[in-house]
């Protein structure tokens, strides 16, 4: 049976878009059954109407406080009975309670390789602290603030006199590659959280997290 995802979304949601491109084909492990935004003008939206998943919106400013948004966004999460929540550029801080109800099938994707620069503007950050490299990390979502056990990186080297806006380019496309292959493989079982420990196949995956040029190298 194939594993049922669900995409919370913000804003444009082209890692959105590189799930539903990368899972829309025969024999996929996977499908996306909605995708929620609590911005009801996120394109990502837009996105998924053209592919035809049901899709809402839930406005966090119609909520008296983060407790009851999030346990309304539960319940809309519920009602497509998803195995798998996926955050994809979703720009809220969830309550420990809603984290623990999803705990083991809630992924993010973040644009650093965690544990440096969590949080926002990333790209300009890994350039100011004069990084050698930067990436995006595919972790497991926990109470901590981009905190949660890391499953996969993938990185790309600085070059001297970059900008932020060439590095964040880089690391979307990287996006696209990390988040597609981490919901595969959760999908197809592969991908565990065990106590605190991500697992893959069985095996806990080192605190630093998978990266991606080892598995394309074949290490
Ligand atoms: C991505 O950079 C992701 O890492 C971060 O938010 C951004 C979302 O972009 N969590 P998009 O909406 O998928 O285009």
């Amino acid at each position: 049976m194939s594993c049922r995802i669900v995409v919370l979304i913000s804003g444009s949601g082209t890692n959105l878009q590189a799930l539903i491109d990368n899972l829309a084909v025969p024999d996929s492990p996977a499908r996306i059954v909605g995708v929620i935004s609590n911005k009801a003008d996120a394109y990502g939206l837009q996105r998924a109407g053209a592919a035809g998943i049901p899709f809402d919106t839930l406005n966090h400013r119609d909520f008296i406080d983060r407790e009851s948004f999030d346990r309304a966004l539960q319940q809309q999460i519920d009602a497509f009975q998803p195995d798998l929540v996926l955050l994809a550029g979703f720009m809220r801080i969830l309550t420990p309670g809603f984290v623990t109800h999803y705990r083991g099938r809630l992924l993010n994707i973040h644009p650093s390789l965690l544990p440096k620069h969590k949080g926002l503007q990333t790209h300009q950050r890994a350039l100011d602290a004069g990084d050698a490299e930067h990436g995006a990390t595919v972790h497991f979502v926990t109470e901590e603030l981009d905190g949660g056990p890391l499953i996969l990186q993938g990185r790309v080297q600085i070059t001297p006199g970059q900008e932020a806006a060439s590095l964040a380019a880089e690391v979307q496309q990287l996006e696209y590659r990390l988040y597609p292959l981490a919901a595969r493989w959760f999908a197809a079982g592969r991908l565990q959280l065990n106590d605190d420990r991500a697992c893959f196949d069985g095996n806990p995956i080192p605190p630093s997290g998978l990266r991606l040029e080892d598995l394309e190298s074949g290490i």
